[in-house]
Formats: structure tokens, sequence, C-alpha cells
């Protein structure tokens, strides 16, 4: 079911650096959020911090998700129960924002941890005779992307065309990217364009 005028909007933010109170990408998802709800007050917020460390895939949550996903034994069910929860969560999104710092010239492991207990077929993606289609009802997402010096869409960022399939793969359409690369460099500056970009966003997009 798609976003309705009538329904309060739901958003899911996902923060991935380990820092806190200096982080820029989670100063940066605040200046989003607060954004975000300046126009949508009522909408509701659920926050999911992925530096707090989501476990790696054990064997019974690979058997219980992908191998004997019809008939998981007890062990499977206790192993997936937590992607199971995350999973419900994204789905109840009509918007996510994330932030996504560039680790070693891709996403941080903290991400990829959630997006290995999120990426579920028959939950978050599907086959349609055999052509593969997303799940998510969510129709956008904003990414605040910092980094130290791999500058956004260079030869050697693998984690703005990741990020884009992924969530593309997953159903949302509406994929919009915060520049805030290249910290190391002048990052006030940079900081001050990536908030001027989060004020000139048209937020948010349902198409
Ligand atoms: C383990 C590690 C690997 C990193 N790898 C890169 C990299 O490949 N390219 C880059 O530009 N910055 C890299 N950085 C710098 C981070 O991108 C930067 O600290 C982060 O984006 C700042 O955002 P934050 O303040 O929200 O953590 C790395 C930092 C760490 C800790």
């Amino acid at each position: 079911m798609n976003y309705s005028p009538n329904q309060p909007l739901h958003i899911l933010r996902l923060d991935s650096s380990p820092r806190r109170a200096d982080s820029v990408s989670r100063h940066l998802t605040d200046h989003l959020m607060a954004r975000l709800l300046r126009d949508y007050p009522e909408a509701n917020v659920t926050t999911r911090d992925l530096a707090v460390g989501l476990p790696l895939p054990t064997e019974p949550f690979v058997e219980g998700s992908v191998y004997a996903m019809q008939n998981p034994t007890p062990a499977m069910q206790a192993a997936t129960q937590l992607s199971d929860e995350l999973a419900a969560e994204l789905l109840a999104a009509d918007v996510v924002v994330l932030g996504l710092p560039v680790y070693n010239w891709t996403v941080p492991s903290t991400f990829k941890a959630y997006v290995d207990q999120i990426v579920r077929l028959g939950v978050t993606f599907g086959y349609v005779d055999g052509v593969r289609h997303g799940l998510l009802r969510a129709r956008s997402v904003y990414i605040v992307l910092t980094s130290g010096g791999t500058g956004m869409g260079s030869d050697v960022d693998f984690a703005t065309p990741y990020a884009r399939f992924l969530w593309q793969t997953l159903g949302i359409q509406h994929v919009e990217f915060i520049d805030a690369a290249g910290l190391l460099f002048s990052a006030e500056e940079i900081t001050r364009k990536a908030e001027a970009q989060i004020e000139q966003l048209v937020l948010p997009v349902f198409a």
C-alpha cells in the first residue's frame, strides 16, 4: 500500500556511523529529519542505530532465511527473529533516511550487517515470472553520504552505486544522495553545502 496523505507519514531513520556526538553524517541526518518534520509534523519516526552492532549471519540464520525458509526449525526461527523485526519495520516505512559514511571505498560493515538482515526473498523482494521486484512500499530514500577523501561518484566510490542498486532492487525508485564527501579537505564548507542541499530538497517524493 502506498502512502496516502490522510495517514501520518512513517519515516525510518537509519544511522550507521560508529561516531556519535562528533559524527557529521548524524549531524546531517538530524538536519534532514528536522527538514522532513517541518513539512510533516504529524509523522511517526522510527530510529535504528545500526552502529550498535547487528549480528553477523550465523548458520541457523542462513538456513532459516535462505535454504529452509518453508520449514524452519525453532532454532532457525529464533535466528531470524531480529531479521523479521527489521524487515517489518522497513516495510512499514514511507520514507527512509540513511546516514552512510564511506569505509574503505564502500559501505561500512555496520550498514552491510543491516543489509544482510533485511534483504529477504519473499519478504522484501520477490520474483514474478522470473523477474525480480522489490516489495517495499517506501518510494523515497534520502542518503547522507560522508567521506574523508573519496569523491561521491568517483571511480573508487563503490558505496553510492551499491546503495542505489540495493534500494532500487527492494522497490524504492527515488534514491537521492546528499553529498558530504571530502570532509578531510574542508569539513565546514562541505557540511554547509550539504545542509543547503537538504534545505533545497523537495520532500518527500512518493512517485
Ligand atoms: C575504517 C574506516 C575506513 C574509512 N575509509 C574511507 C574511504 O575509503 N574513503 C574515504 O573517503 N573516507 C574513509 N574513511 C573516513 C570516513 O568516511 C569518515 O570518517 C566519515 O565519513 C565521517 O562521517 P561520520 O563523522 O558520520 O563518522 C574511513 C574511516 C574509517 C574509520
